[in-house]
């Protein structure tokens, strides 16, 4: 009669140490790895805690040795046994629980394992796909349980964090009506209203607000989104927000209490020191030295300007440049004058990808200087170009002259490309910044009309208002955005909350009254109603844990995520639908259904 159950253990195996030496315990898990030496067998075994030895010996009284024989990699077993020390000399001062071993004093077998397609263990080296269609095998992994431990605790911080300083966690709706602006719409065909679709959220922006105006005065809520956009690492189909709306803040308020919450988070769950207040910069000055709205401030090699010391020459890329009111601006490479040729051709490329025609550089080497428009300019050039740009000998520049936009692009990348090559990042380091002052809206080419650069719920400067029809690029939003080492951690704004205001920025952004009023017209209608002043911001949960992880992926802190092109390997998510679901929803395709091989 088999008296061990599995299901009463006195120890998780992780937690075994040396102070529990001579304990009977019980354990239940998995075996990770099994090493047969004849009459004793070791099996490292497993469960969420991690990971500790137990020793099967042949000659232990009572145990069933044979049944210790059958074991394989991923069987589920409970066993009882007592802790004992290991020798010194097995000792393993890489796991935890090195220092100790059970011996197992009976063992019972509560499922048998098929093979698995890969090791259950760290830095696997397997295709994401093969990953991804064993997900369940690949989340059994210690990292990857980590970093969904790690988002549990995030998010448990983040809702006691919020619950302390009055905010109310409450739920809007999945199922919505499709407005325009933002990104594709996911849509769901109502069954029950043929030809009328709900779209899934982008996120609960509108609700939120809504919220606002029913007085709840701060609301939060960790929220699925979903954006039908092109996938990169950083982005999913659907993802989560942490979303919060508060009345009465004033922007600087708002910042202040989600610094809190960042210092929070950062230092129960990692441990470490995270100063606040957070830096602040304007989006134009974060643009200018870096070429980018969310600059990694890991590292400097910052955009310079030389346009003063290369215009009026002979060098026509240049003069066209600059004549049609561009710019002609540097990155300084350290150490870097001796560049193999090869290296700066692909970087040429590499620029191109960014919308830039092409790349120069200056070379600063010891044998002279090097650079494809050194005849046209004197050797006086070079020399002031090389103090204006704090450059010495043997270091190189790297020039792009286009139109401010492209510049800030190609460069602003090829910085980011620059420090990856030439390790200047440290992994270790954090670096909180909030960009502020960004500008209201974009010019849209494909259009020909401006678009809100963040939503068209963003308040505008008050001091900008009457430029909002007369002269739109000008003005700028109280809009803000959280950038963590060069990622886009969150985003908010104040928001309008004047149906008169709200009516003009619509205007702006080519809405007639008529479409404004068909497709916002019950947020308009609810402004109407007393409004308080409002704002708030929303967190990428996914990112914000994918860089507490040290993760280059969102995949790796989702536990069931979509390829990059939006599939789910396990479950074939999406699939093809029965025509009778098709006729239910009214709906017919324009693609022509695969047809099965003839047997
Ligand atoms: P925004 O569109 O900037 O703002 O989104 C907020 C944050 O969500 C994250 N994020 C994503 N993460 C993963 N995959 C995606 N496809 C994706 N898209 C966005 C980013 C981003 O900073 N309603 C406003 C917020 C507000 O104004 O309060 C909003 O959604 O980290
Ligand atoms: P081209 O006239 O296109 O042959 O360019 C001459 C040189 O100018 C090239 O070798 C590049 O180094 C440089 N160049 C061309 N376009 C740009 C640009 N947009 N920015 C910086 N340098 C450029």
């Amino acid at each position: 009669m088999e008296t061990l159950t599995g299901m009463e253990r006195t120890h998780h195996c992780g937690e075994i140490r040396k102070s529990d030496v001579g304990a009977q315990v019980q354990l239940a898990g998995w075996v990770s790895r099994r090493r047969d030496h004849g009459g004793l067998i070791f099996v490292d075994m497993r469960d969420r805690s991690g990971l500790v030895q137990i020793v099967f010996d042949g000659s232990t009284e009572g145990l069933d040795f044979s049944k210790a024989e059958t074991l394989r990699n991923e069987f589920v077993i409970g066993v009882r046994g007592k802790v004992r020390a290991r020798s010194e000399d097995t000792v393993n001062p890489k796991m935890a629980t090195g220092e100790v071993e059970i011996l197992v004093e009976e063992l019972r077998v509560l499922n048998k394992a098929k093979t698995p397609p890969f090791y259950i263990q760290d830095g696997v080296d397997v295709d994401e796909n093969v990953r991804l269609r064993y997900r369940y095998l690949d989340l059994r992994r210690p990292e990857m349980q980590q970093n969904i431990i790690l988002r549990h605790r995030v998010t448990k911080i983040m809702r006691d964090y919020l619950d302390e300083n009055g905010f109310l966690e409450i739920e809007t709706p999945m199922l919505c009506r499709s407005t325009p602006e933002g990104a594709r719409d996911f849509l769901v065909p109502s069954r029950v209203n043929p030809g009328q679709f709900y779209a899934l959220p982008q996120s609960p922006q509108i609700f939120k607000q809504l919220l606002m105006v029913s007085g709840f005065e701060k609301y939060f809520q960790i929220v699925r989104c979903f954006r039908d956009e092109d996938l990169r690492a950083d982005r999913q189909p659907e993802f989560t927000q942490l979303d919060i709306e508060t009345s009465f803040l004033n922007q600087n308020q708002i910042l202040t209490l989600m610094e809190g919450l960042v210092k929070k988070i950062f230092e129960t769950t990692l441990d470490v020191k995270v100063e606040t207040p957070f830096l602040r910069m304007s989006w134009d000055e974060a643009m200018t030295r870096f070429g980018s709205d969310k600059p990694d401030l890991r590292f400097g090699m910052e955009l310079q300007d030389i346009s003063e010391f290369v215009k009026g020459s002979d060098f026509k890329v240049f003069n066209s440049v600059l004549e049609n009111g561009g710019q002609v601006k540097v990155i300084r490479v350290d150490d870097y004058a001796d560049i193999p040729r090869r290296e700066l051709d692909g970087l040429v490329e590499y620029v191109k990808i960014y919308g830039a025609k092409g790349l120069a550089w200056i070379q600063y080497s010891k044998d002279g200087i090097k650079s494809p428009f050194k005849k046209f300019y004197s050797d006086e050039t070079f020399e002031q170009i090389k103090q204006a740009t704090g450059c010495k000998t043997g270091d190189l520049l790297l020039v792009v002259g286009d139109k401010a936009s492209v510049v800030a692009q190609a460069l602003g990348e090829l910085r980011l490309e620059m420090a990856r090559r030439r390790n200047l990042i440290d992994p270790n380091k954090l670096c909180f910044l909030w960009v502020v002052d960004f500008p209201m809206f974009e010019y849209v080419e494909e259009d020909k009309r401006y678009k809100a650069m963040h939503h068209p719920f963003t308040a505008p400067r008050e001091e900008d208002i009457d430029l909002l029809l007369t002269a739109p690029e000008k003005v700028k939003a109280n809009a803000y955005d959280i950038v963590l080492n060069g990622v886009e951690v969150g985003g908010g704004s104040l928001r309008i909350y004047r149906s008169d205001l709200q009516e003009k920025v619509f205007e702006a952004i080519g809405l007639t009254h008529e479409e404004a009023h068909a497709k916002f017209g019950f947020l308009m209608d609810a402004f109407e109603y007393g409004t308080p002043p409002h704002g708030g911001i929303a967190f990428g949960l996914d990112r914000l844990v994918m860089l507490m992880a040290q993760r280059k992926s969102i995949r790796d802190v989702i536990a069931f995520p979509k390829t990059q092109s939006a599939i789910d390997p396990m479950s074939h998510a999406p699939s093809e639908v029965d025509e009778k679901q098709l006729r239910e929803l009214s709906i017919k395709t324009a693609v022509k259904k695969k047809v099965a091989p003839q047997s």
